[in-house]
């Protein structure tokens, strides 16, 4: 557990807060202790969670094109990923980096402590020569702090649509900071999730196995182990919602019967009635369109869509200007 996490105290702020609104919500980041860091690690086997295996295979089928332009700068750069998560799609550019006896370092970014751990121990494995700093922080905080910094070019990574857990005017906020993070000339590379079927978009999050269910219930047994709360999870149930419109798919816990639900270390009891729903997660997907937009609102110029066969998924290098 990631209790040395520099925004650990947050979690019980967080919880008051996002509980005593209305209508109720929990943050999606919390999400991420060393249970729902497997059970996300479960996700992306299941059939219906397309957006890791297509993105997979985008960077397996053209890493060469996504890699080009910050290679074709000749100099010695810095290879910064935020929410780095298991690397496994990062592994194909660090293999073809090393191939390529490219000068650079990589700076793994993660809210989750076990996660770093385990990525930093396999990469020593597979990479036991190149230059690794882990960084434990959030988006926001690891871009305004940038201590990777030292005068070289990067290439941040910002994969697995990680963007869709925000909201427009939040996605806004956080290119923002990444316009902060990225020095003028600097790449980004970010993997989105693209509008389609609104069928194969709401299995994704409503899966057959009962896996995502589990995933968002974790969030209200974190709060059970770690404020001493007495949520009972048989009465709450996993609901994703998809908007073709907006793009957005939502997940709710919904509370299936009327219930008080005492949290011990925030003092509080929270009223739920009957039906009432916690919104937990937003994972909003963008057309090609929309994100050529979001980058041009955030100050980049779009070099090139990268997308599989299927135009299920696009990671687009975007350049700050
Ligand atoms: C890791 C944020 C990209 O939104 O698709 C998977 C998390 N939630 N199933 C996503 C998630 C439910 C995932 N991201």
């Amino acid at each position: 557990m990631s209790s040395k996490n520099l925004d650990f105290g947050n979690f019980a702020q967080d919880v008051m807060v996002g509980l005593s609104s209305s209508p109720k919500t929990l943050p999606s980041k919390y999400f991420y202790d060393a249970k729902g860091d497997k059970l996300f690690q479960k996700i992306m086997d299941l059939p219906e969670y397309y957006l890791t295996r297509k993105e997979f295979e985008i960077f397996e089928k053209q890493f060469e094109k996504i890699l080009q332009p910050i290679l074709n700068l000749g100099q010695s750069f810095n290879l910064v990923e935020l929410g780095a998560g298991d690397g496994l799609k990062t592994k194909i550019l660090l293999r073809h980096l090393l191939h390529k006896k490219a000068d650079f370092e990589y700076f793994p970014i993660d809210f989750s402590g076990s996660v770093l751990n385990e990525l930093k121990h396999s990469i020593s494995l597979e990479f036991p020569d190149l230059n690794v700093t882990c960084i434990e922080d959030t988006y926001r905080g690891s871009l305004l702090r940038r201590s990777w910094e030292n005068g070289k070019p990067s290439l941040i990574l910002f994969l697995g649509s990680n963007i869709g857990n925000f909201g427009l005017e939040e996605a806004f906020d956080i290119l923002d900071h990444l316009r902060i993070g990225a020095t003028h000339g600097d790449f980004v590379l970010i993997g989105i999730d693209l509008k389609k079927n609104p069928e194969t978009i709401l299995s994704a999050y409503h899966d057959s196995k009962g896996i995502t269910s589990e995933f968002n219930l974790n969030l209200l047994e974190r709060i059970n182990k770690e404020l001493k709360g007495d949520f009972d999870l048989d009465t709450f149930m996993h609901w994703p919602s998809y908007d073709p419109v907006s793009g957005e798919c939502r997940s709710h816990l919904v509370s299936m019967k009327e219930q008080t639900v005492n949290i011990k270390d925030l003092d509080q009891s929270f009223f739920f009635e009957a039906f009432e729903p916690i919104f937990t997660e937003i994972s909003k997907k963008y057309s090609l369109l929309e994100i050529e937009q979001l980058g041009q609102r955030g100050g980049f110029k779009t070099i090139q869509n990268f997308t599989d066969d299927t135009n299920y998924f696009a990671d687009v290098l975007w350049r700050r200007l």
